[in-house]
């Protein structure tokens, strides 16, 4: 028997990668890892196990995984009051404890050559795992259409789709197919130590232009970009913040051709039309 557990189970990715993973292997070998079990208890199938784990506190994240041999690690969220870093260092400690003998564990895109801040825990996240010796594979996300979402609806609204990234290509796909890919990797016996996890490389442009509806689609330069989102009511912190995220995508960092996405979901990716369809609703 093997015993297969997901951490951040309450959380969005981790409870569509339950949902996945629950569709391929007997519910009865899945622990869910969660700090708030009364929460992972409301969230989750019955029939799975729930441990308590919190990423900060390695000894009883130790008990949790406790005869576990596959462990999905999702990331953590950064921006908490105790570094992500640490809280990956606490989750790898516990892992090495307990004897999990592989880790899939969700990344950056080509973690280990960004030099982008938002990647920094991830490089060092995948080198530490890499030096435990325990068997892994790096699950390196590419970008969630999800992530998105305000540019979409201002769009079907007919309202100006702006964006500041010129020609850069970003390889979306929507979160539950990566969730899906996730769990695949974690039920599968052969595994890549690396997977970039991508959908096919498009432009804002080629986005805005599957969106349905009638709407402007403006090329904008950081400042101008900055100085819409802050007239369209955004608080002037948080517009600083989308275009620090759009110079991020604009450096090309999200530019992707693989195809281990579908290769490893065994199926296409879900039609780009289709996808924004499903975000929208
Ligand atoms: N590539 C992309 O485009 C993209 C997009 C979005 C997110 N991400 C990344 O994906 C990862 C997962 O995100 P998500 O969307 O699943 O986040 P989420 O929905 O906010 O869930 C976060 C999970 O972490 C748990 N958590 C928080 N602090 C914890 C602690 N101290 N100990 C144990 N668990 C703790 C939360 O538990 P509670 O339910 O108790 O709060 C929750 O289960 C993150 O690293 C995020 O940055 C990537």
């Amino acid at each position: 028997m093997t015993t297969y557990a997901v951490t951040g189970a309450t959380g969005r990715f981790g409870q569509r990668a339950i949902k996945y993973l629950a569709a391929k292997v007997p519910a009865s070998d899945i622990v869910a890892l969660a700090r708030n079990t009364d929460k992972a208890k409301k969230l989750l199938p019955t029939d799975i196990t729930i441990r308590q784990a919190d990423y900060n506190d390695a000894e009883q994240f130790t008990k949790a995984l406790q005869g576990v041999d596959r462990l999905l690690f999702i990331s953590s969220v950064p921006g908490g009051p105790v570094p992500r870093a640490q809280q990956h260092a606490n989750v790898l400690a516990a892992a090495e404890r307990a004897g999990v003998s592989f880790i899939a564990y969700t990344s950056f895109p080509h973690a280990d050559q960004a030099e982008v801040a938002l990647a920094a825990d991830h490089k060092a996240t995948e080198k530490a795992i890499a030096a435990s010796g325990i068997k892994h594979s790096f699950l390196r996300n590419n970008w969630y259409l999800e992530n998105e979402l305000s540019r979409l609806q201002a769009a079907a609204a007919g309202k100006d789709f702006l964006y500041a990234a010129g020609d850069a290509k970003v390889g979306w796909a929507l979160e539950r197919e990566y969730a899906k890919a996730a769990a695949n990797v974690l039920a599968a016996t052969d595994t890549k130590d690396v997977y970039e996890f991508a959908g096919p490389a498009r432009t804002y442009r080629e986005l805005a232009a599957a969106i349905a509806g009638d709407f402007e689609i403006k090329s904008l330069s950081d400042a101008d970009y900055q100085a819409a989102l802050i007239a369209g009511g955004m608080p002037a912190k948080l517009a600083g913040f989308a275009a620090g995220g759009m110079q991020l995508i604009a450096s090309g960092i999200l530019t992707e051709d693989t195809t281990d996405l579908p290769d490893v979901l065994g199926h296409e990716l879900t039609p780009l039309p289709e996808a924004i369809q499903e975000v929208l609703k």
